[in-house]
């Protein structure tokens, strides 16, 4: 690897936190990627290596070479707006259904009233109007796919969920998750639910599966596989498998949160807000445009460049310019982003026709699958 006069990494694919990835993949045993880029070139998340660890996937590309049943299955939390970030989980859903596997999507909405202090009437209202409208406008066909409220559901959910307890202790809880609460407990539970229960006979009955998420939910999945095993005699449950994806950083230079506007991009920000964020936004540019001509800037460091990188420039070798005008000094950070305003507000212009349209899609899909029965 070559590395410039500052120390750093010369590697457009590269980002500052790679570290922090490795020491939580040799601590928890979360295997690379790596092995897999070339089946899937055509997808960014892969092909960049934002999808950098897996568990088990080697069942999914089994699956896929046998062309046997596998699902995804993931959870939204329907707390705030739907971001970039959500962005990422939403394309891999689109990913996989045109793999043909089947796709299950759970709202969380009992995690966020028993976590979030949610009500359950504004996390159908979320789930609806932020995420099932924001899946359908990036292309995931809801005809097709398994959703459900966790507040709201079969009874064998519920009966698996009650019996997933009966093989967790206490104290393993604790050395998971810290401070345990019974609200903690049954969300904990649901997500173990959530992930496992379309491998009951009444559903699809054992299969490969696959939960794609990003590093903070690997506690999660790996009491879900503990549990699975537990079962075996039971459920014969296969253990699901996981993929993991390094999360952008917030335009403010810390976490992108759902709690804080000025670290995201929202899918219905309209397009003059979304450019004042960017204007906003951390980048590695230097103090003065002189400092910046000679040194060159820092991508790596930057929020507008993850922008780019994640999101925005889907050919590999302008991404590729970019980088390089960055560090050569080239290319100013005011520009930069101007360029990436210019891209961003195309992005949500286009994306935000689609999503008026979806809103209204999505409360005839809630309407014919009864999700607004009285709870
Ligand atoms: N706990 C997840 C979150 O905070 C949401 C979730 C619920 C989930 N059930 C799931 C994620 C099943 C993946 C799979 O976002
Ligand atoms: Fe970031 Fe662009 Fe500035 Fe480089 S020039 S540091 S990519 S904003």
């Amino acid at each position: 690897m070559n590395r410039d006069k500052f120390g750093y990494d010369i590697d457009p694919w590269g980002s500052a936190e790679v570290k922090d990835y490795r020491f939580l993949m040799e601590k928890f045993g979360i295997q690379p990627f790596e092995k897999f880029k070339k089946l899937f070139e055509d997808n960014l998340y892969v092909r960049r290596g934002i999808i950098f660890g897996h568990r088990d996937f080697d069942k999914i590309i089994d699956a896929i070479k046998k062309k046997e049943k596998f699902f995804m299955i993931t959870g939204l939390m329907p707390s705030g707006k739907f971001h970039l970030g959500h962005k990422m989980v939403a394309d891999q859903m689109v990913f996989y259904q045109k793999l043909g596997a089947k796709i299950f999507i759970c709202s969380a909405d009992i995690e966020a009233y028993l976590m979030r202090n949610m009500d359950l009437e504004m996390c159908r209202r979320i789930t609806a109007e932020e995420y099932l409208a924001n899946y359908m406008a990036l292309g995931l066909d809801l005809k097709k796919i398994n959703f459900w409220f966790q507040s709201n559901y079969r009874v064998e959910y519920y009966r698996f969920r009650d019996q997933l307890s009966k093989k967790v202790t206490l104290n393993e809880l604790r050395a998971i998750y810290g401070d345990i609460s019974p609200a903690k407990i049954i969300s904990v539970l649901s997500q173990c639910a959530d992930i496992l229960h379309p491998q009951l006979p009444e559903l699809l009955g054992p299969s490969p599966s696959v939960v794609p998420v990003g590093p903070d939910q690997d506690p999660h999945i790996r009491l879900t596989r503990d549990l699975a095993s537990r079962f075996q005699t039971e459920f014969r449950l296969i253990l699901p498998a996981a993929t993991y994806h390094k999360f952008m950083r917030g335009l403010d230079g810390g976490k992108m949160s759902s709690s804080k506007p000025s670290s995201y991009i929202a899918l219905s920000d309209k397009p003059k807000e979304a450019i004042q964020k960017i204007m906003n936004a951390i980048t590695g540019g230097r103090a003065t445009v002189s400092e910046q001509r000679d040194l060159g800037g820092v991508p790596e460091k930057c929020a507008v460049y993850d922008l780019y990188f994640y999101h925005l420039v889907e050919d590999d070798k302008k991404l590729v310019e970019i980088y390089h005008d960055c560090r050569s000094g080239n290319l100013i950070c005011g520009e930069c982003k101007a360029k990436c305003s210019d891209l961003m507000a195309k992005f949500l212009d286009k994306h935000q026709k689609k999503l008026s349209a979806a809103k209204e899609k999505v409360e005839e899909f809630l309407e014919e699958k009864n999700y607004n029965e009285k709870r």
